[in-house]
């Protein structure tokens, strides 16, 4: 089985965070790692080798976490350094949310071969552009961590729709509520979601920014996910090329958990991040069929899934992953979109969305 090495750039706790302790339920078993540091050592055929922060305390707690598991892992407080001295054939992105363009360019040129980059992507086109345009040039797979792709629960929702019950994807309502309801820090999980279901190209944004947001300029103003007064909610209509109209809605007074509801043909679905549940209409249209959908409890979890699949589409030659750059690009566009509609009175905005 071939190894492969590992580095983190980024070491607060998403990036470094441990393994849940465990065992956590007698009956629905493990609680799979979410931090990428968890996640990397629940791979058998992965080792972290590397770690990198710009805050030096910070590579002193990973070393003292991570001891019993990664006893030789190399600290850097320069990312390049770690690119050139390492020999990376992963790497994890894990920095603030406008710090992933420069050290995933970077990381693609040099060599490393499958790039895990948080979400969102970046917070210009020109970015996810360099983005995409480095890994296919030095045939890099990336993947964004966009975590509902791999969590079973949406899985077993999609099987419903296309040719099963449910029948085509027709309007899709996305909420997500709390003080992180920011468009760039959370609402990219919801947006990307809406586009997943979508299953279609974008072809114009209309966004309305929320109260206090009326000035916002029209691109990001974020500074990287830490200050949600500086990354805006707001809700946003979205027509894609098949038909399909997204709505989506991010308020952060709003106790709602991220959740979509699905209409299709046939029936809706709703999931949430945890549950997902059928609502069918049969012949007499008062006629529903209720069916909370059976989700396996011991799914792999989202962080270590799309590591095994990022290994997977190294090894079958570079092939996407189910959350390749160019998805999450779409989020970006509408997000961007979004700003942009709402700096001009809510216009429509029309893709491909240009950097202003
Ligand atoms: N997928 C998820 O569920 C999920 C959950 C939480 C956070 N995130 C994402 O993870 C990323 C990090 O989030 P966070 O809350 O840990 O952010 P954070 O700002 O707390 O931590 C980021 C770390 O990156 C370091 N860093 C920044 N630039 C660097 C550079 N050039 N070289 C080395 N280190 C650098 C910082 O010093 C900091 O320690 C964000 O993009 C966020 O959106 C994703």
């Amino acid at each position: 089985m071939t190894n492969y090495r590992a580095g983190i750039v980024g070491l607060g706790g998403i990036g470094a965070g441990p393994l849940a302790a465990q065992p956590v339920h007698p009956a629905l078993g493990i609680r799979w790692p979410h931090p990428h540091a968890g996640a990397y050592a629940v791979q058998s055929n992965v080792e972290v080798v590397a770690v990198c922060d710009l805050v030096p305390e910070l590579l002193d707690q990973f070393r003292t976490t991570w001891h019993d598991t990664w006893p030789d892992v190399t600290t850097y407080t320069d990312y390049r350094e770690m690119l050139d001295d390492e020999q990376l054939d992963l790497l994890s992105v894990v920095t603030s949310d406008h710090r992933h363009a420069q050290i995933s360019i970077d990381a693609a040129e040099r060599g490393v071969r499958g790039i895990f980059c948080e979400k969102p992507i970046a917070t210009t086109m020109a970015e996810a552009d360099q983005m995409i345009a480095a890994c296919q040039k030095n045939g890099a797979v990336m993947t964004v961590d966009h975590s509902r792709r791999w969590m079973a629960n949406f899985h077993a929702a999609m099987a419903l729709l296309g040719d099963g019950p449910l029948g085509a994807v027709r309007r899709i309502v996305g909420s997500m509520g709390g003080p992180r309801a920011m468009l760039f820090r959370n609402g990219t999980h919801l947006i990307d979601t809406v586009c997943w279901f979508a299953n279609s190209e974008p072809e114009w944004v209309i966004g309305q920014l929320d109260a206090g947001h009326e000035n916002h300029p029209p691109r990001y103003a974020g500074d990287g996910g830490k200050d949600s007064a500086l990354d805006p909610a707001g809700s946003g209509l979205v027509q894609f090329a098949n038909g399909v109209r997204g709505f989506i809605n991010c308020h952060k007074e709003m106790a709602t958990p991220n959740h979509v509801y699905v209409f299709a043909e046939h029936g809706r679905l709703l999931v949430d991040n945890n549950t997902a549940e059928a609502f069918i209409v049969g012949e007499n249209r008062n006629d529903v069929l209720r069916r909370v959908l059976p989700v396996p409890h011991t799914q792999r979890g989202d962080t270590p899934a799309a590591i095994a699949e990022l290994i997977e589409a190294i090894e079958q030659g570079g092939i996407e992953t189910i959350s390749p750059p160019q998805e999450a690009r779409k989020t970006l566009g509408i997000m961007l979109g979004m700003l942009q509609s709402n700096a001009a009175d809510s216009a429509k905005v029309r893709f491909p969305v240009q950097d202003v």
